[in-house]
C-alpha cells in the first residue's frame, strides 16, 4: 500500500542524487526562528503589485492594487507555518507567488538557498514538484470532467519521471488510500464526492509528486465545521508521515492554532507579528493580532465571561492606497501621530529587547505591549 508515498524519501533522494534537479548542492542555513531545523524556504521581502490601468486604446497605469507589499518569512524543514488574516490581505497571492502561478514583483523565494524566482526551464521544473498547493474550494478547482484518477494523476504527465505510464493508476490508487478514500473510487467524477472527500482528492493530487513543503490555502474554508477538524487530522498525520513542511492559511486563528508550529499574521499586505503558536496566542503585542484573538471562540462559558472583546471600527483600507506609516492606524485604538510618520518594522519591540519573555518576537508596532485576550 502507499508504495509511491512510503518509498518517497528514496526515490527523492535517488532523483536528485542522478542530477534530475539542478537546484544544485546547496548550504542550508540553520536558523533558530523555524526551531533550529532547516530552513527549507526564505521569503524575503515579497511584493506584488497588480497594475490598475485606465483607458481602452491606450492603457495607462494609473496606481497598483499592493496585494502583498515586503512580506519575510523562514518555513523550516517538517514545520507548519499558519498564515493567517481578513479576507482580501494577500494569503493567496503569497501562495501563488510559492507555487509560480504568479511572478513576484521584486523580492526573494529561496528554496535551499536557491532563489526560484530567476530560475527558468529544468531548473524550475524541478523546483516545481517540490513545491505543491492545496486549493480554498474543492467544488471549484477540481475539474468536472475529468475522473478522479486523471486529476490526481495529471501531474505525472508534466513530471512522467516520477510515475512512468504503466504505473501510474497503481500509484492514484495507493494515493486515495492514503488520504483516506477508497481506491476503487478511481473512475469516479468530482460530483459524485461530498466536499470534504473532494478536498481529500485535492490533498492526494497535492502529494502525487512526492513534494516537500505544501502550501494549503484556507484548505478547510469551505467545508462544513464538522468536516475541517477531519481534514486537518489527515494533514497533521500527512505530515508526520512524509516529513513535510506546510504552509497553511487561514482567516480564523482558532483554525491553525491546532496545527502550526509557528503564525504569521497578515494585515493589508504585510505580516505584523510572527511567533511561536504560544507566542503568538498566549503572549500577542501587536493590537491587530489581539483583536483577531479577541474574536476567537471560547468554549469554556466563564472564561469566555472574562476574556475582553475587541471590536474594529472601520473598514479595511484598498490595498491600491494604504495609510501612511502603520497600515493599521486607521483601525487602531492606540494609534499616534508617530504610527501615521513612521512604518513600524517587524521586529522585536525595543520594550521587550534582551528581556527573557515570550512577548520578545517580531511585531510591527511602535507601541507593542503584552495583552493577554484570551483566558488560558
Ligand atoms: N489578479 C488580480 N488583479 C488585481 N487585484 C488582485 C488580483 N488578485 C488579487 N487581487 C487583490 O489583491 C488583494 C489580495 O488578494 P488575495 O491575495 O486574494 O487576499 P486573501 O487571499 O488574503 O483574501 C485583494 O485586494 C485582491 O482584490
Ligand atoms: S504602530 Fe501605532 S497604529 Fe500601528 S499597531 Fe502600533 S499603535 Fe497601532
Ligand atoms: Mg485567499
Amino acid at each position: 500500500m502507499a508504495e509511491i508515498i512510503r518509498t518517497s524519501p528514496h526515490a527523492r533522494a535517488e532523483h536528485e542524487e542522478a542530477g534530475a534537479t539542478e537546484a544544485g548542492a546547496w548550504a542550508v542555513p540553520v536558523d533558530p526562528a523555524t526551531g533550529g531545523g532547516e530552513t527549507i524556504l526564505e521569503v524575503r521581502d515579497l511584493v506584488k503589485h497588480y497594475p490598475l490601468t485606465q483607458g481602452i486604446m491606450r492603457r495607462k497605469q494609473v496606481g497598483a492594487v499592493k496585494a502583498v507589499d515586503g512580506v519575510s518569512f523562514d518555513l523550516g524543514a517538517g514545520e507548519t507555518l499558519g498564515i493567517v488574516g481578513e479576507s482580501g490581505c494577500g494569503k493567496s497571492t503569497v501562495a501563488k507567488m510559492l507555487v509560480q502561478l504568479e511572478q513576484p514583483t521584486a523580492g526573494a523565494i529561496r528554496y535551499k538557498g536557491e532563489d526560484i524566482t530567476k530560475l527558468s526551464g529544468r531548473a524550475l521544473k524541478a523546483v516545481r514538484r517540490n513545491i505543491q498547493m492545496v486549493f480554498q474550494d474543492p467544488y471549484t478547482s477540481l475539474n468536472p470532467r475529468m475522473t478522479v484518477g486523471d486529476i490526481i494523476g495529471e501531474p505525472y504527465e508534466i513530471h512522467p519521471e516520477v510515475a512512468p505510464k504503466g504505473s501510474r493508476r497503481r500509484k492514484v490508487q495507493d494515493l486515495l488510500d492514503v488520504v483516506g478514500l477508497n481506491p476503487e473510487y478511481i473512475n469516479r467524477y468530482p460530483h459524485q464526492f461530498s466536499g470534504g472527500q473532494r478536498q481529500r482528492i485535492g490533498i492526494a493530487r497535492g502529494l502525487a509528486l512526492n513534494p516537500e513543503i505544501i502550501v494549503a490555502d484556507e484548505p478547510v474554508s469551505a467545508l462544513d465545521v464538522s468536516v475541517q477538524a477531519q481534514v486537518i487530522n489527515l494533514l497533521d498525520g500527512l505530515q508526520q508521515e512524509f516529513n513535510l513542511s506546510y504552509l497553511f492559511i487561514a482567516h480564523d486563528l482558532s483554525i491553525v492554532r491546532h496545527i502550526s508550529d509557528r503564525v504569521g499574521v497578515m494585515y493589508l499586505g504585510r505580516i505584523v507579528e510572527i511567533g511561536t503558536d504560544t507566542e503568538i496566542y498566549e503572549h500577542p503585542t501587536h493590537p491587530y493580532t489581539q483583536a483577531l484573538l479577541s474574536a476567537v471562540p471560547v468554549p469554556d462559558p466563564t472564561a469566555r465571561e472574562h476574556r475582553e472583546r475587541i471590536i474594529l471600527t472601520g473598514d479595511v483600507p484598498s490595498p491600491a492606497n494604504p495609510p501612511s506609516g502603520c497600515r493599521f492606524r486607521t483601525r487602531c485604538w492606540k494609534a499616534q501621530e508617530r504610527c501615521a510618520q513612521e512604518v513600524p518594522l517587524l521586529a522585536v519591540p525595543s520594550v521587550f529587547r534582551g528581556v527573557d519573555t515570550p512577548a520578545a518576537h517580531d511585531s510591527a508596532c511602535h507601541f507593542a505591549e503584552e495583552k493577554a485576550v484570551v483566558p488560558h
